[in-house]
């Protein structure tokens, strides 16, 4: 049996004389919860709704379950796919209640009732299954959208944007309980977001999405320590870019000292080149002894940790972490040093 649940070859989708999606591929792992991550208009919408089948394409090809499902001028219909989807706007039947609502996507009356009953209570719905989609607030009916996908038990789930509408709090809570579903219906999941946190947090794979092409895929870890571009780096994590010079392939001066580069995403880069180091703001340490000496900006509280722009020279100002125990004021001076164990990602100088 074929590996992969899904699998995209360079598929490109039009709408009207729009082309939105121009040249996706990737492949989903059966069981697996793959995160598709972009900017807003970067095409995540349209890519679900050409998996979903509602979409057609105007090139490439699309395999569900090593089956063809589409090809320019043919699609297989959405309900010959077993494929369930959460729209970004619930689409929840207005006229029945929450429990209504979700019954709508078992496929029997009676086989899956507490299978039902289970959801419920697992998407923290219990007290609101006789109210009806406008009674509920935008994370409420969320949640009911996903009860109603999930009691259906697809082969695949495609899921737009699903924490959208959830505070912080519930984000987490419902972010847990949902993993833990799908890893116990064997559901393979494609889960649309533009949030960083989210996709890094539940996903053991995710592809970057901008300007309807796939720009790099693979283990959140990989997104995160090896960006492929200057815009994936950006887009993953908070961090800055620091100015440095090429030593060599695998060295670069920068006003912090000597590190480790990789330049792999890079090409053509010599010897004295600048090039832009990508710095996540925890491989930026204070060192009151042997640190350099630069200016801090401002500081952002966050709950675990403190967030501290620092100004090192003209060029370059960079973010840092703290420890929330560490006091100074703004325009005071600090003495850094970049953490000498981590290669950094360098990327052709601007
Ligand atoms: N029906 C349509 N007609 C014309 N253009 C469309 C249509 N639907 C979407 N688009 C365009 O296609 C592009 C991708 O839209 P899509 O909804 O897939 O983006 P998205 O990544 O899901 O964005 P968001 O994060 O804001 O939901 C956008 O530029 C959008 O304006
Ligand atoms: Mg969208």
């Amino acid at each position: 049996m074929n590996q992969f649940a899904i699998q995209a070859i360079q598929v490109g989708s039009c709408i009207g004389k729009n082309n939105i999606l121009k040249n996706v591929s990737f492949d989903v792992c059966r069981e697996s919860l793959t995160s598709i991550l972009g900017p807003s208009g970067s095409g995540k919408t349209t890519l679900l709704n050409t998996i979903a089948g509602f979409q057609p394409v105007c090139k490439g090809e699309l395999y569900i379950n090593g089956k063809l499902v589409n090809r320019k001028g043919f699609t297989v219909a959405p309900d010959k796919r077993n494929v369930g989807m959460v729209f970004q706007d619930h689409a929840l039947f207005p006229h029945l209640t929450v429990y209504e609502n979700i019954r709508t996507g078992l496929k029997t009356n009676t086989s899956s009732d507490n299978h039902l009953k289970r959801l419920i209570k697992k998407l923290h719905l219990s007290h609101l299954v006789n109210r009806h989609p406008h009674e509920l607030s935008g994370g409420q009916q969320q949640r009911t959208a996903l009860a109603r996908a999930l009691v259906a038990d697809p082969d695949v789930l495609l899921l737009d944007e699903p924490f959208a509408n959830l505070n912080q709090d519930l984000q987490i809570e419902v972010g847990i309980e949902l993993v833990d579903i799908l890893k116990q219906q064997k559901t393979t999941t494609i889960m649309v977001t533009h949030d960083q946190n989210d996709a890094m947090a539940i996903s053991d794979h995710i592809v970057m999405l901008m300007d309807g092409t796939d720009i790099q895929s693979g283990s959140p870890d990989s997104l995160y320590h090896k960006p492929s571009t200057r815009e994936v780096a950006a887009f993953i994590s908070r961090g800055s870019f620091i100015k440095a010079r090429c030593i060599n392939q695998h060295k670069a001066e920068t006003p912090l000292g000597t590190i480790n580069i990789d330049l792999a995403h890079t090409s053509d880069v010599e010897s004295g080149d600048c090039v832009d180091i990508w710095l996540h703001p925890e491989d930026v340490q204070i060192d009151a002894e042997n640190g350099r000496c630069v200016d801090i900006l401002q500081q952002s509280w966050r709950p675990l940790d403190l967030l501290i722009k620092v100004r090192i020279d003209q060029n370059n100002e960079i973010l840092m972490k703290a420890d929330q125990q560490f006091r100074a004021r703004q325009s005071e001076k600090l003495q850094i040093k970049l953490n000498e164990h981590v290669t950094y990602s360098a990327f052709s100088g601007t």
